[in-house]
């Protein structure tokens, strides 16, 4: 199949644009990003991201992948068009639609054959009527465009797994024709003919789930919130077992183990970061807030995010005096496995510490600011040379790699010895033996 990706130097395009040609088809990633476009075409990816190197490889090698500036001939060529364009928040938390505008207009002014417009980034269905609404100026519904919502459930850091690897195919649509075509379109993947030969991929089919455009858009929205929910659930109930000689470890393993609950997003840590969580809950608010409903428990969610960084600040305090200290900060990335520092709360503390006239320090394996946001931060590429002469370290992310180094060396080198884990990743007892006074969340 041809198929044009809209945003295709972006996050979700790239993944995506990359998945589809790796299962054979024609793809072409269009993107106003130039120079990313040129990186791309290199042979070299603009984001850091597991297994996104030999992908690309890949697809360079068979042709089956281009990547171009330019949107006119391939969408009119594509049978399928993915829109993959970024949905920032406005102030008001609802979401601002520029883009997604601006690729509804490259679709209308190179609309020639029957298209299936994709809608895979994340907007109320306010975004999908106005599409609908501009293309029926000169179209027909069903017999020149048809409109589907395929949610994306890509995890950064993990979302080339994630593609060949999915729980679920949403599918939301009013048109079996166009159901059957995207259907057709991911074949391969459900069937488990096609995959990524570096990534294992379990042979049960993958469920492929029909749905209206609105329940598709809201089990994105609604999957994305609870997990958040998750998250706020258990950093509250983190902060209720320091208070009762509870372990958070424990409690959540034990919670986990119920299979009503199960396991995963039930680590606490310094709150949800990254580009999607807290702006999909603000989308629900504003959603809520614009049809007039009085909904409580998306706020709360956000809230309860909000006072964790409050949370690390408070045990900082009890070790050290944050204006005449120097702070070690391990990662800067919303967490693991990606060098993306949007939203992330160690990029918060940093700020929050800096308004206190901290010294900081900060390390992490990958990520780093684009440009210095204080004269008071200084950053390291060597994890010993970080932790010099300060006062406490402050583990904000859960890389691997910091339970690899030497915490004797670390000890003799720092001059508190106080560490604050907000992932709570080290052996504690380990830590504690070497004469460390630790702080974890959730622990005592
Ligand atoms: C999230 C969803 O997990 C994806 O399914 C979705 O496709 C994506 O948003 C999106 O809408 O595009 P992502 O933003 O990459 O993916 O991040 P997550 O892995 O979900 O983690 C979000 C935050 O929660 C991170 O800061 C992470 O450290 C934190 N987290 C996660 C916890 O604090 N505890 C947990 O148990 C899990």
């Amino acid at each position: 199949m041809k198929i044009s990706i809209i945003g295709g130097a972006g996050y979700i395009g790239l993944i995506t644009g990359l998945g589809l040609a790796q299962l054979g088809h024609k793809v072409t990633n269009i993107d106003i990003a130039e120079e990313k476009i040129k990186t791309l075409l290199n042979g070299k990816s603009p984001i850091y991201e597991e297994h996104i190197e030999s992908v690309l490889e890949n697809c360079l090698s068979s042709g089956n992948i281009n990547f171009t500036t330019d949107p006119s001939d391939s969408i009119s060529d594509s049978d399928i068009i993915i829109i993959a364009v970024g949905t920032p928040s406005n102030k008001g938390g609802d979401i601002d639609l520029t883009q997604i505008k601006s690729a509804i207009e490259q679709i209308k002014s190179n609309f020639k054959t029957y298209k299936v417009v994709v809608m895979k980034s994340t907007v109320p269905l306010d975004a999908v009527e106005l599409m609908r609404q501009e293309f029926s100026k000169q179209h027909q519904e069903g017999k020149d465009f048809d409109i589907v919502s395929n949610p994306e459930f890509l995890r950064e850091g993990k979302a080339v797994f994630d593609f060949f690897n999915p729980e679920r195919i949403v599918i939301g649509t009013n048109s079996e024709k166009a159901f059957k075509l995207i259907e057709e379109m991911y074949r391969d993947l459900i069937d488990r003919k096609k995959g990524l030969d570096e990534i294992s991929q379990e042979n049960k089919k993958i469920p492929v789930l029909k749905t209206s455009l609105a329940s598709a858009q809201m089990i994105k929205y609604g999957s994305n919130a609870f997990l958040a929910t998750r998250i706020s659930f258990i950093n509250e109930l983190a902060e209720l077992c320091e208070y009762v000689g509870a372990d958070i470890n424990e409690v959540s393993k034990g919670m986990g183990l119920d299979s009503r609950i199960g396991e995963s997003y039930l680590q606490p840590g310094p709150g949800f970061g990254g580009p999607c969580l807290e702006k999909d809950l603000n989308a629900l608010n504003a959603l809520a807030k614009n049809r007039g409903l009085f909904l409580k428990i998306f706020k709360e969610v956000l809230e309860r995010n909000n006072v964790q960084i409050d949370e690390i600040i408070r045990k900082i305090k009890k070790s050290v005096s944050i204006n005449e200290s120097l702070i070690t900060i391990w990662g800067l990335s919303f967490k693991a496995g990606t060098d993306d520092i949007r939203n992330s709360s160690s990029v918060r503390l940093i700020e929050n510490l800096s308004t206190l006239n901290a010294k900081i320090k900060v390390f992490d394996p990958v990520a780093t600011f684009n440009s210095p946001i204080s004269k008071d931060l200084e950053i390291f590429e060597d994890p010993y040379l970080s932790v010099e002469d300060s006062d406490i370290l402050v583990i904000m992310t859960e890389w691997p790699d910091f339970l690899e180094y030497d915490y004797s060396r670390i000890f003799q080198s720092m001059r508190g010895k106080n560490i604050v884990d907000a992932r709570n990743i080290l052996n504690s007892s380990f830590i504690k033996a070497l004469g460390f006074s630790y702080s974890g969340i959730g622990v005592i």
